[in-house]
C-alpha cells in the first residue's frame, strides 16, 4: 500500500470523500487545495494550482500515487503536470463516461505517462441534483427540459470507494472503471424521490430547450457547453441510462441509490418555510 498518496480537488464532492475515505483506513494523505481550507487533523495540506505547474513541485514530492482531478475543459498542460510527478508509481484519474475529447486526450497522455494508471469514468453524480436545491427549497417546482432524461446516477461516496481501492491495490493497474448507480431514473423521476425523501411534494415542469438555452447564456455559460449539455439531455431520453456492476465488483459493496443520496442531502432540499 503506497505510504503518501496526493489527492487533488480535495475540496470537491469527489476528492473530498477520496481523502475521508483514505484517513479511515490510515492512509497518509497530502491534499492539493488552491486556497488554504480547513482539513481532517492527519491531512497534510499542501498549496498548488493545477494550471501552474511550478506550482506544484511540493505536492509531489514523495508522494507515490495521486488522485488525479483535472478540472479544465481541455488537456493543455496535463502532459508537463505527469512529468512533475516523477517520484509517482500510480496515477488514478477521474475522467468521464461521456469521454469528451479532452477527457480521452487526458486518459491518453495518462496511459502512455509510464506510471501504473487507472481511470475512473462516472456516469452523472447524484450530486448534480443540488442545482435544484433552490428551485425546490423555494416552492418544490423544477422547471427545466427533458424531464424524461435518464440517468443513472452514481454517489460520490461510491465514486471514491473505488478510487480508493484503486489508489491502494495493485490489480486495478491499467483497469478503465464504467462506474454508475444501481438504477436509471428520469429527471422527472428524482425530484419525485426527493420530494418523498423530504417529505414534501416536488413536480418537476416541462419547459422547453430554447428557454433553458437562453437563460443559461444569460448566466454566460460559454454557447458551445450549453449546446453540449442540451445535446446530451436530449440523448438521454431515448430510454434507460445503462448500469454497471463496477462498484459493487470493485469496491465489494452495493452502489447506493440515489434515495440514499437525496436522504443524506435532504437539509439542502427542505423547504424554508413549511406549509404544514
Ligand atoms: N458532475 C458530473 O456529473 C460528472 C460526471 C462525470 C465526471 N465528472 C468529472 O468530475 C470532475 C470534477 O470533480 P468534482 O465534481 O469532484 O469536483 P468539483 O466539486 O467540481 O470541484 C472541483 C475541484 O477542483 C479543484 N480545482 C479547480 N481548479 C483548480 C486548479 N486550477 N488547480 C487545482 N485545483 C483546482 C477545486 O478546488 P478549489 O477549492 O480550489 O476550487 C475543487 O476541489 C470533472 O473533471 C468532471 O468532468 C463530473
Amino acid at each position: 500500500m503506497p505510504q503518501r498518496i496526493l489527492v487533488t480537488g480535495a475540496t470537491g464532492t469527489v476528492g473530498r470523500q477520496v481523502m475521508a475515505q483514505l484517513v479511515e483506513i490510515g492512509v497518509e494523505v497530502r491534499a492539493l487545495t488552491r486556497e488554504p481550507v480547513d482539513l481532517p487533523p492527519t491531512v497534510e495540506g499542501v498549496r498548488g494550482d493545477l494550471s501552474v505547474p511550478d506550482s506544484l513541485r511540493a505536492a509531489f514530492d514523495g508522494v507515490e500515487a495521486v488522485f488525479l482531478v483535472w478540472p479544465f475543459a481541455s488537456a493543455e498542460g496535463l502532459e508537463m503536470v505527469l512529468k512533475l510527478m516523477a517520484a509517482t508509481r500510480r496515477v488514478v484519474y477521474l475522467s468521464s463516461a461521456a469521454v469528451r475529447d479532452h477527457e480521452r486526450r487526458a486518459e491518453r497522455l495518462i496511459e502512455r505517462s509510464g506510471r501504473q494508471w487507472t481511470i475512473l469514468r462516472p456516469h452523472a453524480f447524484a450530486a448534480n441534483a443540488l442545482r435544484w436545491a433552490e428551485q425546490i427549497r423555494g416552492g418544490g417546482v423544477v422547471r427545466e427540459p427533458y424531464g424524461q432524461a435518464a440517468m443513472s446516477l452514481v454517489h460520490e461516496r461510491d465514486i471514491a470507494a473505488v478510487a480508493v481501492r484503486a489508489l491502494t491495490q495493485d490489480r486495478h493497474a491499467g483497469s478503465v472503471y464504467e462506474l454508475t448507480g444501481p438504477h436509471s431514473l428520469t429527471q422527472a423521476e428524482q425530484v419525485r424521490v426527493i420530494g418523498e425523501v423530504i417529505g414534501h411534494p416536488v413536480r418537476w415542469e416541462e419547459t422547453s430547450p430554447e428557454d433553458a438555452r437562453r437563460q443559461m447564456l444569460a448566466r454566460r455559460w460559454p454557447a458551445a457547453a450549453v449546446d453540449g449539455i442540451l445535446r446530451a439531455q436530449a440523448e438521454m431520453t431515448l430510454g434507460p441510462a445503462p448500469v454497471t456492476a463496477t462498484v459493487e465488483e470493485v469496491a465489494a459493496t452495493a452502489a447506493r441509490t440515489f434515495r440514499s443520496w437525496a436522504a443524506e442531502h435532504a437539509h439542502a432540499f427542505e423547504p424554508l418555510v413549511r406549509d404544514e
